[in-house]
């Protein structure tokens, strides 16, 4: 096991990782933030910028056309890629926020009215908390939240008793960004598709995407967002996809150029989907540049990803559990790359502090996790997140690292 970690086959394709921090060796055990990019994925967008630059949907001159034809050739990549039929369900936004904010502001704004229920997990990203909130303020929607076991699963059996004939949404992430847990997406979509097929389910995909292959088709969500920073690709893109006919059937949430069909000094004809939700010029370097993070992620094989990965984690997992006064949150069998933890008597901050001058970049504190911090009874913890470059040498810096904070700080 320990030797099959030991030579990462896609490392020399990071060529970012050659860097070093504080003069360390770079352990980079923080993708579940932001992952690292590889070299094709920085060459395609200095090219973007760089060889025949235009704006795109709106010039008849080559360059203009053959940038919108690059750009409009990664919605369809987008779409193979999650398992989407139709690739005008692609939106493209800034984030996975600015996607679930989408939703809550557009759909949620039409469709919902006061005293309306949405589920939602205990375990979820502030980015899945605060939009549907902020819809909680404007029109007294009503959350409800499945609880989280011990171990980090979501209390599944609670889920049944959480719908009534007022829910409207269900909205969970794939994978949790702290605990690494697998959520069942398919089990879910059944019991809530079973209970009412006028639920609509959104999936926040952003942490599963980039472990192992997704197929949306096999659940059938009606929304599902990711974004394209932690996929190995440049960061200002994330992806809404939207089942269809629902994007046809809820207005525009921004305004303004590239969204329209027609505009009078009287009114507005909005464009179909998915023009009609990509106000103004859009990230068109970036757009292109995930479209080589998900060209060099096929070339490889999400599947190959995930088998590396899983090993990987075993070993960091056995490697962190065995030092003294280590707690780790998040057990569940099948989890993906993702380790949170405390030691005893250790502010995880001051252990980030001690980590950075070792060389090793992880990410310390709630992680935009609050209420899962305090369902686990603490402020923060410690998380190193694996990506398919992570390596053994990368877990030992990390173990190496923390023995000498526990030294230290005991
Ligand atoms: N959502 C990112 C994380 O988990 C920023 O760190």
């Amino acid at each position: 096991m320990v030797a099959e970690i030991d030579r990462n086959p896609w490392r020399s394709d990071f060529s970012v990782l050659n860097q070093t921090m504080h003069g360390k060796r770079l352990a980079f055990l923080d993708s579940g933030a932001s992952a690292q990019k590889p070299d094709v994925v920085l060459d395609a967008v200095r090219s973007a910028l760089a060889d025949g630059y235009a704006n795109i949907h709106r010039g008849l001159y080559e360059f203009s056309q053959g940038k919108t034809a690059a750009f409009e050739a990664v919605r369809r990549k987008v779409a193979d890629f999650i398992g989407a039929r139709d690739a005008q369900s692609i939106v493209f936004t800034r984030n996975s926020t600015e996607a679930i904010n989408l939703v809550a502001q557009s759909w949620g704004r039409t469709f919902l009215k006061e005293g309306d229920e949405i589920i939602l997990t205990e375990m979820e990203h502030h980015a899945n908390f605060v939009p549907w909130h902020i819809l909680k303020n404007q029109i007294g929607i009503v959350i409800k939240y499945i609880p989280v076991l011990d171990d980090g699963a979501l209390d599944i059996g609670a889920l049944s008793e959480l719908l009534t004939n007022k829910t409207r949404l269900v909205a969970f992430t794939h994978v949790s960004n702290v605990l690494g847990t697998v959520n069942p997406v398919a089990e879910i979509s059944k019991i809530v598709r079973k209970f009412s097929s006028d639920i609509k389910i959104l999936i926040d995909g952003t942490q599963g995407v980039v472990h192992a292959p997704v197929d949306i088709s096999a659940f059938d969500p009606d929304f599902f967002v990711f974004t394209g920073h932690k996929l190995y690709g440049p960061t200002g893109v994330g992806v809404l996809y939207g089942r269809k006919e629902l994007l046809d059937s809820i207005p525009p949430w921004q305004g303004g150029g590239d969204m329209i069909e027609r505009v009078t000094l009287d009114g507005v004809a909005f464009a179909p989907v998915p023009a009609k939700f990509e106000a103004g010029t859009p990230a068109i370097a970036e757009v292109i540049g995930l479209g080589a993070a998900i060209d060099y992620l096929n070339a490889i094989g999400m599947d190959k990803i995930a088998a590396w990965e899983q090993k990987v984690l075993h070993y960091a997992t056995e490697k962190v559990s065995a030092i003294e006064g280590v707690c780790v949150y998040g057990t569940t069998a099948g989890k993906a790359g993702i380790i949170s933890f405390n030691i005893d008597g250790c502010p995880d901050a001051d252990i980030a502090m001690i980590l950075d001058r070792c060389g090793v970049a992880v990410r310390t504190g709630h992680h935009c996790c609050q209420p899962l911090m305090q369902r686990f009874g603490v402020e923060g913890t410690v998380r190193a997140s694996i990506g398919l470059y992570t390596n053994k040498d990368d877990i030992d810096q990390l173990v190496a690292g923390l023995l000498k904070a526990r030294d230290m700080l005991l």
